[in-house]
């Protein structure tokens, strides 16, 4: 649907397998994403979508397999290290700070890039406030990129769904990531809201060059947007490919026809 230029793998998952007790949450998975893609990951509820967010993004250890980021090959990895090499994410359950204003929690996401010691934070002296001046700079080109000027200093909790969710997308933007990792970042909006969230995952991707991986239910929104589907059903891969080739796939239609769930 575009004419972008989609470059090399960035992130190669291979063989992943993971299990929490007798439950097998994901069976030998295995996908690369593009530079500059949006890479879409869909299934049934249940099928180990947010799990295998949590294998990427270090939360997670899986038992099987490995995940390759700019040719760097880990299997166990934290999700510090994992957000220092340039993977951010956003959350299925909101996880911002509900009292603090919207500036506040954008900045909480920066707080890897501050590189100054508290102490020096702290007194406002030498590179720490030319180093805070610099960043509350780039936090503040978010707020303008999202449109929420008018709530900065309103408390997130006070704010309606859909933005609390942009909110969410600011504090995962202000890590500059070369990877966002989105985990169904439309679910519980309403339409307009859905439109406005997918017009801001388009701009990131295009405009800051932004890889996407992202989990979402509605089809419309994913057959829209992305350059690539894999589709997981309990636990396993069961289609990959351009949108139009997975939505011909048996397979899958068949899971999204089954009766089972
Ligand atoms: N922390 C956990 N402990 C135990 N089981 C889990 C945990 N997280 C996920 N699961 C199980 O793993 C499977 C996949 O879940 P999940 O990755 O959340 O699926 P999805 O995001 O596709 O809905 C489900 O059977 C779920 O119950
Ligand atoms: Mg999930």
């Amino acid at each position: 649907m575009s004419t972008k230029k989609i470059g090399d793998v960035i992130l190669d998952v291979q063989n992943i397998s993971l299990r929490f007790g007798g439950v097998k949450a994901l069976t030998d998975i295995s996908f690369n994403v593009r530079e500059h893609e949006i890479r879409s990951i869909i299934g049934p509820n249940g099928a180990g979508k947010s799990s295998m967010l949590n294998c990427i993004n270090g939360v997670y250890t899986p038992s099987e397999g490995s995940i390759t980021f700019r040719g760097k090959t880990f299997d166990h990895m934290n999700s510090r290290q994992v957000a220092e090499m340039g993977v951010a994410r956003t959350f299925q359950n909101l996880a911002l700070f509900k009292g603090m204003s919207v500036l506040d929690n954008i900045m909480s996401g920066r707080n890897l890039k501050i590189k100054s010691n508290l102490l020096l934070q702290a007194l406002r002296i030498g590179p720490a406030e030319r180093e805070e001046i610099k960043h509350r700079e780039f936090v503040e080109r978010i707020i303008d990129f999202l449109e929420i000027q008018a709530y900065r200093k309103t408390p997130v909790g006070q704010l309606p769904y859909g933005l609390q969710k942009r909110v969410d997308l600011g504090r995962a933007l202000a890590m500059e990531p070369q990877v966002l990792l989105l985990d169904e970042p439309m679910a519980g909006m309403n339409v307009e809201e859905k439109q406005d969230m997918c017009r801001f995952i388009l701009d990131v991707n295009d405009e800051f060059g932004t890889t996407i991986v992202l989990i979402e239910h509605d089809m419309g929104v994913v057959m829209d947007i992305s350059d690539r589907v894999v589709v997981l059903d309990y636990g396993k891969k069961i289609g990959d490919g351009a949108p139009e080739e997975v939505r011909n796939n048996e397979d899958v239609i068949r899971a999204y026809l089954g009766t089972s769930h």
